[in-house]
């Protein structure tokens, strides 16, 4: 089975805040970061298993702190773990404000991905060697989290079952 280390998907985009991209709190809509964060874990996910991808799932994204206009915000993105053909991505926002150089974990997202062959269909992706402390701990929780995912999809489609489909002027 092939593996690849986790230096191999790791990557970075650093922005700045411009008007259109805040709420009216002035700071950085929530919308605009969770998109932020799915673009690029998706590219993290390309880049371990060299396939094309699709977001299976979001676990969650928590805010914990704001990020003001006068702070860059970086995104750093890469995969923790591996099912079959599943990917879980971990990214991290880290603020740093540009007048002081202070910095703050802004938020903090995990995500699942699916590698497609050329069918459209999950392939297999290559294991994932970590190697920094934080690496290590955020692959050997993984299965943890995996296991609680499955949990909670099964229950999702449960749920689902019950939902109406009918609009309102129907
Ligand atoms: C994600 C998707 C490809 C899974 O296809 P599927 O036919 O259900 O495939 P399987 O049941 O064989 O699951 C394949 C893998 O996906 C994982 N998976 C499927 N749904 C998942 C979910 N909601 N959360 C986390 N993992 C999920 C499975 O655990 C499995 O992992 P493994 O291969 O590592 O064991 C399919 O549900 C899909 O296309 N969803 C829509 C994706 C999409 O449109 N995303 C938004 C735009 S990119």
């Amino acid at each position: 089975m092939e593996k690849r280390y986790v230096k191999e998907s790791r990557t970075y985009k650093t922005s700045r805040i411009f008007p259109t991209d805040v709420n009216n709190h002035n700071t950085l809509f929530g919308g605009k970061l969770m998109s932020y964060i799915d673009d690029i874990a998706s590219i993290s996910a390309c880049k371990h298993s060299r396939c094309s991808v699709v977001t299976a799932s979001t676990d969650s994204v928590d805010f914990l702190s704001p990020i003001r206009p006068t702070d860059s915000v970086c995104l750093e993105s890469f995969v923790t773990w591996t099912g079959k053909s599943s990917m879980e991505v971990f990214v991290k926002v880290i603020t740093e404000d540009l007048r002081t150089g202070k910095r703050d974990i802004a938020a903090t997202s995990f995500l699942t991905f699916v590698a497609l062959d050329e069918n459209k269909k999950p392939a297999i992706v290559p294991q994932v060697i970590p190697e920094t402390n934080e690496e290590i701990m955020l692959h050997d929780s993984a299965k943890q989290r995996a296991d609680m995912r499955k949990y909670r999809r099964e229950e999702s489609k449960k749920f689902s079952d019950h939902l109406l489909m009918n609009f309102p002027w129907e």
